[in-house]
């Protein structure tokens, strides 16, 4: 599961510099899906990558800024208004060099950040995984809404273990969750926890627990757990004890407390997990790769309605019996580099021509890259087009092979050997 993160990074910045390119030159739509395709990079990195703990903070903060950025061009390209002035990528990064964070204001907000309040995925959203929504549909979900079912019946679950490789959806379910349930949805990423920024772990971590359980019927949602249980070099191990022993306690206040407080945390690596906080939880679901059918459907649903494309049923086939082994995670990657084969031809092209417009909708003509000799060649570059009088090119199976041949996938054989073995020693 070792990922080659200065290389991932490096992309995730080559994709930004193409963003902002776009958006100073006014192309918003070729700017937002290159500012999306670095976010992605910029996750994948900090999610699967080992770090240091600044260089999470700092990436986050870079990514929350991105993603802001190409909302706001999303909805203003939706609602056809004026799109703002261009971000100021130069004073935004000079921003976020000198960030002066205050520790007690860091508290605060990482406890106003916890409570998941706008989480739009569904159930039917998450790809397969039938046997764990089952699962989580028993243990967690009926008796959250409706405690009164499972009254005075044998104790359901409170704590349910979510692991498998990186990248294979197991935030993305548990948070699908938070909508099913309509209840609060309490949620931090077990690293979080350890920020050097945060002034006093213990207090904080009981007030997390706090809030859940004076919220309840509740959900404490703790992702990559992982985190919580491997010493981590760059940590100070005093006070990494602390907070993990305050972590244990206060889970165990959540069983013994016969409250409607449920806990789902995540894992990538559960064999590594500290034996007390493994015993901690009652149920523990694999989250397998998926299988081929549902590559098809994720492959469809990144392509979605709104991605212009080439690719016919048995090239979608095509392509996922070749993502064997691919986790949803590395298939957005992929999806990812190959839509952007079109914005580097763009970027690179010399030449364009007017030519009718294929769609109803929008100017009769539109710039179309042609080649040098093309009678009607202008000698231009993608500087010199408008945004809404440009033609971007459809994405093509061969941009598709292109992107795959550069994808690996992050799961290997030897880690799901690991899981299918702990999944039988666990059963
Ligand atoms: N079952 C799924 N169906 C559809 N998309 C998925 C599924 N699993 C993962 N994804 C996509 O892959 C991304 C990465 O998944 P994530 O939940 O972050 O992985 P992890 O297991 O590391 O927590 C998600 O944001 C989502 O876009
Ligand atoms: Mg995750």
């Amino acid at each position: 599961m070792n990922i080659d993160l200065t290389n991932i990074i490096e992309k995730g910045e080559q994709y930004i510099v193409q963003a902002v390119f776009q958006d100073e030159a006014h192309n918003y739509e070729l700017a937002r899906q290159a500012y999306m395709a670095a976010v992605d990079y910029f996750i994948h990195a900090t999610k699967y990558g080992t770090m240091k703990e600044e260089l999470k903070q700092h990436i986050h903060v870079n990514v929350e800024k991105y993603m802001k950025r190409a909302e706001e061009i999303k909805r203003m390209m939706e609602n056809e208004t004026l799109i703002d002035d261009t971000m100021d990528y130069a004073n935004l990064k000079d921003k976020i060099n000198n960030q002066d964070i205050e520790e007690s204001t860091y508290d605060e907000n990482l406890i106003q950040n916890t409570i998941v309040t706008d989480s739009k995925v569904t159930f039917d959203d998450v790809i397969g995984l039938a046997f764990a929504k089952t699962v989580l549909l028993e243990t967690v979900i009926l008796p959250a809404k409706y405690p009164k079912l499972f009254q005075d019946k044998c104790k359901s679950s409170t704590s349910v273990l979510l692991y498998g490789s990186v990248g294979i959806g197991k935030t993305y379910l548990a948070t699908s969750i938070a909508n099913e349930c309509k209840i609060k949805f309490i949620s931090l990423n077990a690293w979080e926890l350890q920020s050097k920024f945060i002034a006093e772990p213990e207090k904080l971590i009981r007030k997390i627990f706090e809030l859940a359980h004076q919220q309840q019927p509740s959900i404490l949602f703790i992702d990559d757990i992982d985190s919580l249980s491997k010493q981590n070099t760059d940590t100070d191990d005093d006070r990494f004890q602390r907070i993990k022993t305050e972590f244990l306690i206060q889970i165990e206040n959540i069983e013994k407390g016969n409250t409607n407080t449920f806990l789902i945390a995540t894992s990538t690596k559960p064999f590594e997990l500290d034996a007390t906080i493994q015993r901690k939880f009652e149920k523990r679901i694999y989250i397998p790769l998926p299988d081929i059918n549902e590559r098809v459907a994720m492959l469809k649903k990144i392509f979605d309605s709104n991605i212009n494309h080439t690719i016919n049923e048995n090239e979608w086939i095509e392509l996922a019996e070749k993502t064997e082994n691919y986790s949803p995670a590395d298939i957005t990657v992929i999806c990812h580099e190959a839509v952007m084969a079109p914005i580097r031809q763009l970027v690179s092209a010399t030449h364009f021509k007017q030519t009718a417009n294929p769609e109803s909708n929008g100017p009769p003509q539109l710039w179309f890259i042609c080649s040098s000799d093309d009678a009607d060649a202008k000698v231009i570059n993608l500087n010199a087009v408008k945004s809404n009088e440009l033609y971007i090119p459809p994405v093509t199976m061969s941009d598709m092979l292109t992107a795959l041949d550069k994808v690996k996938p992050t799961t290997t054989q030897n880690d799901l050997i690991e899981y299918q073995q702990f999944s039988k020693d666990n059963s």
